[in-house]
């Protein structure tokens, strides 16, 4: 094996596919040595899908900062780390190199441990854009605290579910934040949480604009006067390989959201050989010899939030630990117009870019002139992350981003993979549009009939549900407080399978397309929601007697939200108690999970055992009534013709 994670050719790439299936330890325990350990691990691999239980590298001793951080100094340590571009385009951009983020790490590790922060406790990062949120979630992996990010978008009733779920010692955010020309004020959403929430002993509050901040008396502490108090180095605590690096929740089907558990070897290992491949910035993990002979001027741009596992593998871990320079963007594409991301790519001289299928068709449907006007020659790799991407959008991304030279790798995961699993690799797979393409090393995909056996690869095309029949090392390792849960939703449906939830079509040269969810969590927008939380929402308005959410296509947002609502008795639908029913979602997951339409029903579809017909909702949802199937056996059968007649 070549001194580099980096695969340089299609054959190269075959042939450590091949490896990773004939020898997965090997192949494994190759890239892994690539890193920086206190120990070597005693055990690459083990694994038992029935139990379920996955472990990689057991009895490896490492702290990931060091391998983000501190190995980088002597020769990268002067390279820009993090360029930092504020949602206001007159205020400056942040440049801090690797030894000047080392620096504010180990700092604010201080603050964490002055705070009585200890290895284990679990830190609730709720906090915008900025470069803090970076140093907030390494200070946490420094000294071996576990960082729960929620996203700054979510509602105060959001974060308090997640933060007792955890049960969160500390809270990090910041007093607002603008976004776009709307003032956020992030303490205030925090505050309300605040009242539910007591185990959070102590918040640290980042000002980021001079706005005054209700403050409380003993809990409440700026960062800024934290740092005041305490030394700025601060050495790495040595973690286990299998010690959980972080908690990120994600929508579930039913109920609650799932506190997807990562674990810190097996996370770092596969999501900076993923980001050196699938990008192939000019960057790769730093111990070969060759490295630093590289050219370093790549700038790489996740648009993604960090409050996603997007952000979390490819804004922060995977690019640091590779050692390249990772753009942090904190305003929206349509500010101050709908050219901000080409202005940024100009400025910053982007290499690499990588958004969600939901900007590029916002972005496509604005007049090209906001494109053109931008150069764009700095642009090498774009990437599509979130949901299938649309020929039609991929195109235009392809013509106009692109100009026909760069290649699009759409990269097909999820918050429970923790990195990419099937995906082109930039200038080497070929790509094809709506296509992810080609499983990385390590993965090894299958698509599954509907009795629930596996279609095997026979050269022929086909399609099913995609599972995965090996362990990668990144897999989630469990729910936070609920395996059981872990192993209904992931590993129930098929024997020793991780389920992936996704349907795809593999077409007769094994190249996969992921044709969308099958099962009740709705993509919005690239934002996985479920459609469980917002009926709960809905039906606590107490005009609400029953609700059910099903998605329908849009044009932008790929797929929006539709909300079927039956009233009690008296009520009166109007479009007033519409507006209530959204706002009641926005006030409880947050807006991005507002229903785009509400529609009174007189009941909902349901099966003879009381199981709500999403099918049929969804059909009519989507003006697709051609085909409901057999809807005598309803209970209510009439009911259908009722919704089709009013359908909005
Ligand atoms: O349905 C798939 C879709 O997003 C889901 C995972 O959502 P989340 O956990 O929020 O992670 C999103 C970012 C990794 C998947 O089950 N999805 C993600 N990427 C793609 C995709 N669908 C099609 N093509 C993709 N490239």
């Amino acid at each position: 094996m070549k001194d580099t994670l980096q695969l340089s050719s299609f054959a190269e790439y075959k042939e450590a596919y091949q490896e990773s299936i004939n020898n997965p330890e090997k192949f494994w325990d190759a890239i892994a040595e690539k890193f920086y350990w206190h120990k070597r691990w005693d055990k690459t691999l083990e694994w038992d899908f029935t139990k379920p239980e996955v472990k990689w590298f057991e009895g490896g001793k490492l702290n990931i900062t060091e391998n983000c951080l501190d190995r980088h100094l002597e020769k990268l340590g002067n390279k820009t780390a993090i360029i930092w571009e504020p949602n206001d385009p007159t205020e400056e951009s942040r440049h801090i190199t690797y030894k000047q983020l080392h620096v504010k790490v180990c700092h604010f590790a201080n603050v964490l441990k002055n705070n009585g922060i200890k290895k284990g406790d679990r830190v609730c990062l709720y906090m915008p854009m900025i470069p803090e949120l970076a140093i907030a979630m390494l200070a946490c992996a420094r000294i071996g605290a576990i960082h729960s990010i929620v996203f700054a978008g979510f509602s105060s009733t959001a974060i308090a579910s997640r933060i007792n779920d955890s049960a969160c010692k500390m809270l990090i955010t910041a007093n607002e934040v603008y976004r776009g020309a709307k003032p956020v004020k992030l303490k205030e959403m925090c505050d309300e949480a605040l009242k539910t929430t007591p185990s959070i002993e102590t918040v640290i509050v980042y000002r980021r604009t001079v706005e005054p901040t209700p403050m409380q008396e003993g809990r409440d502490k700026f960062w800024f006067d934290e740092l005041q108090k305490v030394e700025k180095e601060c050495p790495a605590e040595i973690m286990d390989a299998e010690d959980m690096l972080f908690i990120l929740y994600t929508s579930g089907s039913t109920g609650k959201p799932k506190g997807m558990v990562h674990t810190i070897g097996g996370y770092m290992v596969y999501t900076t050989y993923t980001f050196a491949n699938v990008f192939q910035c000019d960057h790769f993990a730093p111990t070969g010899q060759d490295i630093h002979a590289k050219k370093q001027d790549d700038v790489y741009w996740c648009t993604a939030d960090i409050g996603w596992i997007t952000g979390h593998s490819y804004i922060i871990y995977g690019p640091l630990a590779a050692g390249a320079t990772t753009v942090m963007f904190e305003g929206v594409p349509s500010y101050p117009d709908y050219g901000r991301f080409w202005e940024i790519c100009d400025k910053l001289n982007v290499t690499h870019f990588y958004t969600a299928p939901t900007a590029i068709r916002a972005l496509a449907k604005q007049p090209l002139e906001l494109v053109d006007k931008h150069n764009l020659s700095s642009i090498k790799v774009l990437g599509s992350v979130g949901e299938p991407i649309n020929e039609e959008a991929w195109h235009w991304y392809n013509d106009n981003i692109g100009k026909g030279n760069s290649p699009i790798v759409d990269t097909w995961w999820q918050t429970e993979t923790g990195g990419v699993m099937i995906s082109p690799l930039a200038g080497i797979t070929p790509t094809r549009p709506t296509f992810a393409t080609l499983p990385l090393p390590g993965i090894q995909p299958v698509l599954m009939d509907a009795e629930g056996k596996e279609i095997e690869f026979k050269s022929k095309s086909s399609e099913g549900r995609l599972a995965i029949k090996f362990p990668w090392p990144s897999i989630a390792r469990t729910i936070y407080g609920d395996h059981q849960r872990y192993k209904d939703v992931y590993f129930s449906a098929y024997e020793n399978m991780y389920f992936t939830g996704d349907g795809a079509y593999r077409d007769a040269t094994g190249n996969y397309r992921i044709t969308g969810r099958v099962d009740d969590v709705v993509i919005v927008s690239g934002h996985n929601l479920g459609t469980a939380p917002i009926e709960n929402a809905i039906n606590e308005h107490l005009s609400v007697a029953e609700s059910a959410i099903v998605g329908f296509p849009h044009d932008v947002k790929g797929t929006a939200l539709y909300a079927y609502v039956t009233l009690y008795n008296d009520q009166i639908a109007d479009d007033g108690l519409i507006n209530e029913i959204r706002e009641q979602v926005s006030n409880t997951i947050g807006p991005i999970a507002k229903p785009d339409k509400v529609q009174f029903v007189s009941g909902l579809p349901k099966t003879r055992s009381g199981k709500i017909m999403r099918r049929i909702l969804r059909k009519i949802a989507s003006k697709d009534t051609s085909n409901l199937g057999d809807t005598s056996t309803l209970l209510n059968p009439d009911v259908v013709q009722e919704i089709m007649d009013n359908v909005v």
